[in-house]
């Protein structure tokens, strides 16, 4: 499990440490409005940390918790993962933060070195990103990590906007 650090943020593996952060995160409206639009259980929240820690053992990525090192506080979540989680597919990058730390710079500090993660650490081809075609300030971070858009398609059951990027265009823009 990799921890992975930036300069203002600490991303750890999800644990049963972060039970309650991650319950004041998921279950905020704000941060649930384009993902299932309602909070999730504490039953899911549990759910979700042993999917996750299986995913880490599996795997050897999924989603972090991303903890403010000034405060040391659980300010967001992010992942790699496998669209649609089936290992066939690419790898998904995505992010969800405290409302309280919006307009920081948070999303697009953790989203580079999780790609970064992605790139150089698991030799990902190609990373993807999903989100409700509504939903502006993530697809921003999309396009601010150098991802292009590449249409509206159905995951989850649901139309979302993908955006991408390659290993190669990766590597160029890390060179710039
Ligand atoms: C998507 C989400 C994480 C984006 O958060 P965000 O705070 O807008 O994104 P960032 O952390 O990258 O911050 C970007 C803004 O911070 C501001 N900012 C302030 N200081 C900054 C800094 N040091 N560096 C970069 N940006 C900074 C900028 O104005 C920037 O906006 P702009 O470049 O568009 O003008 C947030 O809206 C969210 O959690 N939404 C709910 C969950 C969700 O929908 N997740 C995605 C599911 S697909």
């Amino acid at each position: 499990m990799t921890i992975l650090h930036t300069p203002r943020l600490r991303l750890e593996p999800i644990t049963d440490i972060h039970y309650e952060g991650l319950r004041a995160l998921n279950t905020d409206p704000a941060v649930m409005r384009y993902i299932s639009g309602q909070p999730e259980t504490a039953d899911e929240t549990r759910r979700m940390i042993e999917r996750v820690q299986g995913r880490w053992r599996q795997y050897g990525h999924s989603w972090w918790s991303l903890i403010e090192t000034e405060s040391g506080e659980l300010v967001g979540a992010g992942c790699i993962q496998h669209l649609g989680h089936d290992p066939a597919n690419p790898h998904e990058i995505g992010w969800r933060l405290r409302p309280d730390r919006w307009g920081r710079g948070y999303a697009i500090e953790a989203a580079q070195r999780m790609a970064r993660f992605a790139f150089e650490d698991l030799e990902a081809p190609l990373l993807c990103a999903i989100c409700d075609p509504d939903n502006a300030p993530s697809a921003r971070v999309m396009q601010k990590l150098g991802m292009r858009y590449r249409g509206e398609e159905t995951w989850h059951a649901r139309p979302v906007s993908v955006y991408e990027i390659d290993g190669a265009a990766w590597a160029a823009r890390e060179r710039a």
